[in-house]
């Protein structure tokens, strides 16, 4: 029963299936409610196995009971957004979409463990984390690996570093009030503080938080898929190989950092557990201060997201 769920048979969904099969995921479910269009992307990568050399069977459906032969579910369905919406704006239709998920996930794989990646994150994996009632450790959120390598990439842009020097670190809400880190990022081994002025720091950090929105601008209709597949696969392969590799997930805080009952973007040990644990970095005073912010700012959706419950 190792088999890997995709729900959403979208850009984000089919390309995190393409990443798997090439990294050796050999079992890919991708369920979506329009069954022609997860049969049909199915199809289309089952033919990328001989490409690959890869052994893989991957099968496209809208029967969600097929559901209870995976041990990891990954959420990718809802609305994406559009030029000038921002992560929030898809609160209240990606909320009545991912609780239907949510239902179907607790009834037929009760014991897998669920990555979130619909928008807002840090909203919905709260909500599946209330509608499944699994155990916090099992539901956790896709957003700031990708925001963290957004980051990364940003920084190679502007000091013409290879991006394979740096290391990144994004925490917080997975929208306008996330917190790029620049005392523990690192550049080949230099903290990115100690490289540049506060004021280029604050540049870069502006257009790491903006470069989801830059890409939406430019597609005209729907949002980044690459990056996201990326970071996702990413994650997979740290559960499925039990690697204990610690990335940046929206997890559940149970004091970390001074916070409380919230999911929000942390790093983490991810193992074939989910959260294997979470890892608590030394913030500096500002950074603790605006990751508090980020999760005032997640807090305050939530009680609205619940509120029109
Ligand atoms: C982004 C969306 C996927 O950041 O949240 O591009």
């Amino acid at each position: 029963m190792q088999k890997t769920a995709i729900i959403g048979a979208g850009n984000v969904g089919g390309q995190t299936a393409l990443l798997l099969m090439q990294a050796g995921i050999r079992d890919i479910l991708l369920l979506d409610v329009a069954g022609g269009l997860a049969k049909g992307k199915a199809l289309d990568l089952e033919d990328c196995a001989s490409i690959f050399k890869r052994d893989c069977v991957i099968e496209g459906s809208d029967d969600f009971s097929l559901l209870k032969e995976c041990s990891v579910v990954i959420i990718t369905a809802g609305l994406a957004r559009k030029p000038g919406m921002t992560r929030d704006d898809l609160l209240r239709k990606n909320s009545e979409i991912v609780s239907g998920i949510a239902l179907k996930v607790k009834e037929y794989a009760h014991t897998s463990i669920v990555l979130v990646v619909t928008n807002p994150v840090d909203i919905m994996t709260s909500l599946v984390a209330k509608v499944t009632g699994f155990d916090t450790k099992r539901v956790f959120g896709m957003g700031v690996s990708l925001d963290g390598a957004r980051f990364a990439n940003i920084i190679h842009q502007e000091l013409k570093i290879p991006v394979t020097a740096i290391e990144a670190v994004v925490i917080g809400n997975h929208g306008q009030t996330m917190v790029p880190a620049p005392a523990l990022t690192q550049v080949s081994g230099k903290p990115l503080a100690t490289l540049m002025n506060k004021e280029a720091v604050a540049r870069l950090t502006q257009a790491t938080v903006e470069r989801g929105a830059a890409i939406v601008g430019y597609l005209g209709s729907g949002s980044a898929y690459f990056a996201p597949a990326a970071a996702i696969a990413d994650i997979v392969k740290a559960i499925v190989n039990d690697e204990k590799r610690a990335l940046g997930v929206c997890a559940y805080l149970q004091g970390e950092y001074g916070v409380k009952d919230v999911y929000l973007g942390v790093m983490a040990y991810i193992g074939k557990h989910g959260i294997e644990k979470i890892v608590e970095l030394k913030l500096s005073p500002e950074e603790k201060d605006a990751f508090h912010k980020s999760a005032d700012s997640v807090r305050q959706q939530l009680r609205s997201a619940f509120r029109e419950k």
